[in-house]
Protein backbone atom coordinates (compact mmCIF):
# COMPACT_ATOMS: atom_id res chain seq x y z
CA UNK A 1 0.00 0.00 0.00
CA UNK A 2 0.87 3.39 -0.72
CA UNK A 3 2.66 5.13 2.29
CA UNK A 4 0.99 8.36 2.36
CA UNK A 5 3.52 9.89 4.99
CA UNK A 6 7.32 9.11 3.43
CA UNK A 7 7.33 12.07 1.27
CA UNK A 8 5.88 14.39 4.37
CA UNK A 9 8.35 13.11 6.08
CA UNK A 10 11.17 13.43 3.62
CA UNK A 11 10.21 16.70 3.46
CA UNK A 12 10.56 17.46 6.76
CA UNK A 13 13.99 15.77 6.72
CA UNK A 14 14.93 17.91 4.22
CA UNK A 15 13.97 21.25 5.83
CA UNK A 16 15.24 19.94 9.07
CA UNK A 17 18.78 19.68 6.66
CA UNK A 18 18.38 23.54 5.80
CA UNK A 19 17.39 24.88 8.93
CA UNK A 20 20.71 23.29 10.47
CA UNK A 21 22.61 25.65 7.27
CA UNK A 22 20.97 28.73 8.77
CA UNK A 23 21.40 28.00 12.25
CA UNK A 24 24.95 26.94 11.39
CA UNK A 25 25.62 30.25 9.72
CA UNK A 26 24.27 31.88 12.42
CA UNK A 27 26.94 30.77 15.22
CA UNK A 28 29.96 32.77 12.98
CA UNK A 29 28.09 35.91 13.45
CA UNK A 30 26.13 38.08 15.97
CA UNK A 31 23.09 36.94 17.65
CA UNK A 32 20.10 39.50 18.39
CA UNK A 33 18.99 38.29 21.75
CA UNK A 34 15.75 39.00 23.51
CA UNK A 35 14.12 37.35 25.91
CA UNK A 36 10.26 36.18 26.32
CA UNK A 37 8.88 34.77 29.50
CA UNK A 38 11.31 35.84 31.80
CA UNK A 39 15.04 37.05 31.80
CA UNK A 40 16.38 33.81 31.08
CA UNK A 41 14.03 32.73 28.92
CA UNK A 42 15.94 33.59 25.37
CA UNK A 43 15.08 34.27 21.79
CA UNK A 44 17.20 35.21 18.63
CA UNK A 45 16.38 36.31 15.47
CA UNK A 46 17.44 33.09 13.89
CA UNK A 47 14.68 31.32 16.10
CA UNK A 48 11.89 33.27 14.08
CA UNK A 49 14.11 33.29 10.94
CA UNK A 50 14.04 29.28 11.05
CA UNK A 51 10.59 29.21 12.02
CA UNK A 52 9.35 31.12 8.97
CA UNK A 53 11.52 29.12 6.84
CA UNK A 54 10.11 25.73 7.92
CA UNK A 55 6.02 26.72 7.67
CA UNK A 56 6.69 28.86 4.50
CA UNK A 57 8.11 25.38 3.16
CA UNK A 58 5.60 23.20 4.67
CA UNK A 59 2.85 25.76 3.64
CA UNK A 60 3.74 25.40 -0.41
CA UNK A 61 3.70 21.59 -0.28
CA UNK A 62 0.91 21.07 1.95
CA UNK A 63 -1.29 24.23 1.86
CA UNK A 64 -3.45 22.21 4.30
CA UNK A 65 -1.75 21.77 7.09
CA UNK A 66 -1.68 23.81 10.32
CA UNK A 67 1.66 24.90 12.62
CA UNK A 68 2.30 25.05 16.51
CA UNK A 69 5.36 26.59 16.94
CA UNK A 70 7.39 27.88 19.34
CA UNK A 71 7.82 31.74 17.91
CA UNK A 72 4.12 31.69 16.42
CA UNK A 73 3.18 30.98 20.19
CA UNK A 74 5.74 33.39 22.09
CA UNK A 75 3.82 35.65 19.11
CA UNK A 76 0.16 35.39 20.33
CA UNK A 77 -0.78 32.13 17.92
CA UNK A 78 -2.79 29.34 19.71
CA UNK A 79 -1.67 26.22 20.76
CA UNK A 80 -4.30 24.08 20.23
CA UNK A 81 -4.14 20.47 18.72
CA UNK A 82 -6.86 19.74 16.00
CA UNK A 83 -7.98 16.96 13.61
CA UNK A 84 -6.01 18.81 10.95
CA UNK A 85 -2.54 17.51 10.34
CA UNK A 86 -0.80 19.43 12.18
CA UNK A 87 3.31 20.53 12.76
CA UNK A 88 4.78 21.28 15.55
CA UNK A 89 8.14 23.02 15.53
CA UNK A 90 10.86 24.22 17.51
CA UNK A 91 13.15 25.66 15.30
CA UNK A 92 15.85 25.99 17.61
CA UNK A 93 15.94 23.78 21.24
CA UNK A 94 18.93 24.74 22.99
CA UNK A 95 18.53 28.58 22.64
CA UNK A 96 20.66 29.23 25.28
CA UNK A 97 23.55 26.94 24.11
CA UNK A 98 23.18 28.82 20.97
CA UNK A 99 23.36 31.46 22.28
CA UNK A 100 26.47 30.83 24.15
CA UNK A 101 28.11 29.01 21.29
CA UNK A 102 27.35 25.41 23.35
CA UNK A 103 27.47 22.71 21.25
CA UNK A 104 24.03 21.10 21.53
CA UNK A 105 21.40 22.57 19.34
CA UNK A 106 18.59 21.03 17.61
CA UNK A 107 15.51 21.70 15.45
CA UNK A 108 12.81 19.75 15.66
CA UNK A 109 9.68 18.81 13.36
CA UNK A 110 6.76 16.74 14.35
CA UNK A 111 3.69 16.04 12.38
CA UNK A 112 1.69 14.90 15.18
CA UNK A 113 1.40 11.17 15.78
CA UNK A 114 2.88 10.38 12.64
CA UNK A 115 6.97 11.41 12.60
CA UNK A 116 9.36 13.10 14.43
CA UNK A 117 12.53 14.73 13.39
CA UNK A 118 15.42 16.20 15.68
CA UNK A 119 18.01 17.30 13.68
CA UNK A 120 21.21 18.22 15.38
CA UNK A 121 23.12 20.25 13.10
CA UNK A 122 26.54 21.06 14.73
CA UNK A 123 27.08 17.12 15.39
CA UNK A 124 24.95 16.22 11.78
CA UNK A 125 23.03 13.60 13.49
CA UNK A 126 19.37 13.28 11.60
CA UNK A 127 17.55 11.80 14.25
CA UNK A 128 14.17 10.44 12.56
CA UNK A 129 11.05 8.03 13.86
CA UNK A 130 7.65 6.74 11.95
CA UNK A 131 4.82 5.69 14.20
CA UNK A 132 5.14 1.74 13.68
CA UNK A 133 8.33 1.70 11.98
CA UNK A 134 11.41 2.19 14.48
CA UNK A 135 13.49 5.28 15.08
CA UNK A 136 16.69 6.08 13.58
CA UNK A 137 20.01 7.93 13.96
CA UNK A 138 21.49 8.73 10.45
CA UNK A 139 20.04 5.88 9.30
CA UNK A 140 20.69 3.63 11.87
CA UNK A 141 18.28 2.30 13.88
CA UNK A 142 18.18 2.84 17.18
CA UNK A 143 17.45 0.75 20.63
CA UNK A 144 17.12 2.08 24.36
CA UNK A 145 19.41 0.87 27.12
CA UNK A 146 18.60 -2.66 28.51
CA UNK A 147 19.71 -1.22 31.72
CA UNK A 148 16.25 -1.56 34.42
CA UNK A 149 18.62 -0.68 37.96
CA UNK A 150 18.13 2.98 38.02
CA UNK A 151 21.22 3.20 40.81
CA UNK A 152 23.46 2.11 37.96
CA UNK A 153 21.63 5.01 35.53
CA UNK A 154 22.49 8.07 33.75
CA UNK A 155 19.73 10.50 34.25
CA UNK A 156 19.49 13.30 32.11
CA UNK A 157 17.43 16.71 33.58
CA UNK A 158 17.27 20.51 32.83
CA UNK A 159 16.87 23.65 35.30
CA UNK A 160 14.44 25.49 32.75
CA UNK A 161 13.84 28.74 32.82
CA UNK A 162 11.41 29.82 35.73
CA UNK A 163 13.64 31.37 38.30
CA UNK A 164 11.08 31.83 40.93
CA UNK A 165 12.44 30.64 44.03
CA UNK A 166 9.87 28.03 44.91
CA UNK A 167 10.04 26.76 41.59
CA UNK A 168 13.71 26.42 41.63
CA UNK A 169 13.62 24.73 45.09
CA UNK A 170 11.38 21.63 43.97
CA UNK A 171 13.40 21.32 40.89
CA UNK A 172 16.79 20.86 43.55
CA UNK A 173 14.65 18.63 45.70
CA UNK A 174 13.89 16.55 42.40
CA UNK A 175 17.45 16.58 41.85
CA UNK A 176 18.98 16.14 45.45
CA UNK A 177 16.33 12.53 45.62
CA UNK A 178 17.49 11.81 42.10
CA UNK A 179 21.10 12.01 43.22
CA UNK A 180 20.54 10.17 46.27
CA UNK A 181 19.13 7.15 44.67
CA UNK A 182 21.86 7.01 44.31
CA UNK A 183 22.14 7.06 40.15
CA UNK A 184 25.37 6.94 38.77
CA UNK A 185 25.63 10.22 37.38
CA UNK A 186 22.97 13.29 35.86
CA UNK A 187 23.38 15.04 32.82
CA UNK A 188 21.56 17.81 30.68
CA UNK A 189 22.67 18.65 27.22
CA UNK A 190 20.70 21.94 27.32
CA UNK A 191 18.22 21.01 24.77
CA UNK A 192 15.46 18.49 25.95
CA UNK A 193 14.63 16.90 22.57
CA UNK A 194 18.60 15.74 22.50
CA UNK A 195 18.15 14.37 26.28
CA UNK A 196 15.62 12.53 24.48
CA UNK A 197 17.84 11.73 21.77
CA UNK A 198 20.04 10.20 24.46
CA UNK A 199 17.39 8.08 25.59
CA UNK A 200 16.55 6.39 22.23
CA UNK A 201 20.59 6.23 21.33
CA UNK A 202 20.96 4.06 24.99
CA UNK A 203 23.61 7.03 26.27
CA UNK A 204 20.86 7.92 29.33
CA UNK A 205 18.72 5.70 31.00
CA UNK A 206 15.85 8.66 31.55
CA UNK A 207 15.14 12.02 30.94
CA UNK A 208 12.99 14.19 33.23
CA UNK A 209 11.67 17.72 33.56
CA UNK A 210 9.07 19.77 34.38
CA UNK A 211 8.83 23.40 32.44
CA UNK A 212 9.21 22.06 29.08
CA UNK A 213 6.52 23.01 26.24
CA UNK A 214 5.47 20.72 23.75
CA UNK A 215 7.22 21.73 20.58
CA UNK A 216 10.39 20.89 23.05
CA UNK A 217 9.52 17.25 23.51
CA UNK A 218 6.83 16.25 20.35
CA UNK A 219 9.08 15.03 17.91
CA UNK A 220 11.64 12.99 20.35
CA UNK A 221 8.81 11.69 22.30
CA UNK A 222 7.95 9.46 18.97
CA UNK A 223 11.81 8.97 18.73
CA UNK A 224 11.70 7.57 22.39
CA UNK A 225 9.15 5.30 22.20
CA UNK A 226 9.58 3.82 18.38
CA UNK A 227 13.57 3.14 19.92
CA UNK A 228 11.45 0.96 22.56
CA UNK A 229 11.61 3.70 25.40
CA UNK A 230 8.45 4.84 27.43
CA UNK A 231 7.13 8.26 28.46
CA UNK A 232 5.16 8.68 31.50
CA UNK A 233 3.90 11.70 33.28
CA UNK A 234 5.95 12.66 36.52
CA UNK A 235 3.00 11.49 38.45
CA UNK A 236 2.84 8.25 36.52
CA UNK A 237 0.06 7.40 33.68
CA UNK A 238 0.16 8.55 30.52
CA UNK A 239 2.39 11.23 29.23
CA UNK A 240 0.06 14.59 28.18
CA UNK A 241 2.59 16.83 25.85
CA UNK A 242 0.80 20.24 26.65
CA UNK A 243 1.07 19.35 30.80
CA UNK A 244 4.60 20.18 30.23
CA UNK A 245 5.85 17.12 32.36
CA UNK A 246 7.94 14.66 30.94
CA UNK A 247 9.22 11.20 31.92
CA UNK A 248 11.19 10.14 28.80
CA UNK A 249 13.17 6.64 29.81
CA UNK A 250 14.50 3.16 28.69
CA UNK A 251 11.74 1.23 30.64
CA UNK A 252 8.81 1.32 33.00
CA UNK A 253 10.61 0.30 35.81
CA UNK A 254 13.12 3.13 35.85
CA UNK A 255 10.42 5.56 34.89
CA UNK A 256 8.36 4.59 37.78
CA UNK A 257 11.37 4.57 40.43
CA UNK A 258 11.07 8.32 39.19
CA UNK A 259 7.96 9.17 39.41
CA UNK A 260 8.66 8.03 43.07
CA UNK A 261 11.28 10.05 43.41
CA UNK A 262 10.26 13.67 41.89
CA UNK A 263 8.68 16.40 43.43
CA UNK A 264 5.67 17.13 41.17
CA UNK A 265 4.10 20.26 40.59
CA UNK A 266 2.13 22.04 37.05
CA UNK A 267 2.97 24.96 35.66
CA UNK A 268 0.40 26.36 33.25
CA UNK A 269 -0.69 24.15 30.50
CA UNK A 270 0.96 24.96 27.14
CA UNK A 271 -2.71 24.77 25.59
CA UNK A 272 -4.44 27.33 28.45
CA UNK A 273 -6.71 29.75 26.93
C1 LIG B 1 14.38 24.77 26.20
C2 LIG B 1 15.43 23.68 26.24
C3 LIG B 1 15.91 23.47 27.65
C4 LIG B 1 14.78 23.13 28.60
C5 LIG B 1 13.68 24.16 28.52
C6 LIG B 1 13.23 24.33 27.06
P1 LIG B 1 14.25 26.23 23.92
O1 LIG B 1 13.90 24.95 24.88
O2 LIG B 1 14.92 22.47 25.73
O3 LIG B 1 16.83 22.41 27.71
O4 LIG B 1 15.25 23.12 29.92
O5 LIG B 1 12.59 23.70 29.32
O6 LIG B 1 12.19 25.28 27.00
O7 LIG B 1 13.71 27.45 24.61
O8 LIG B 1 15.74 26.28 23.80
O9 LIG B 1 13.55 25.91 22.66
Amino acid sequence: MADPWESTMDHAVAIARKAGEVVRDALRGDRMVTTKSSAVDLVTQTDQKVEQLIIQSVKEKFPTHRFIGEESVAAGESCILSDSPTWIIDPIDGTTNFVHTHLTVTSTLDLQVEFGVVYSCIEDKMFTARRGRGAFCNGEPLQVSQQKAVEQAIVATEFGSDRDPEVVDKIFQSLRNVLCLPVHGVRGAGSAAMNMCLVASGCVEAYYEIGVHVWDVAAASLIVSEAGGVLMDVEGGEVDLMSRRIIAANSKTVAERLVKTIVAFSPPRDDAA
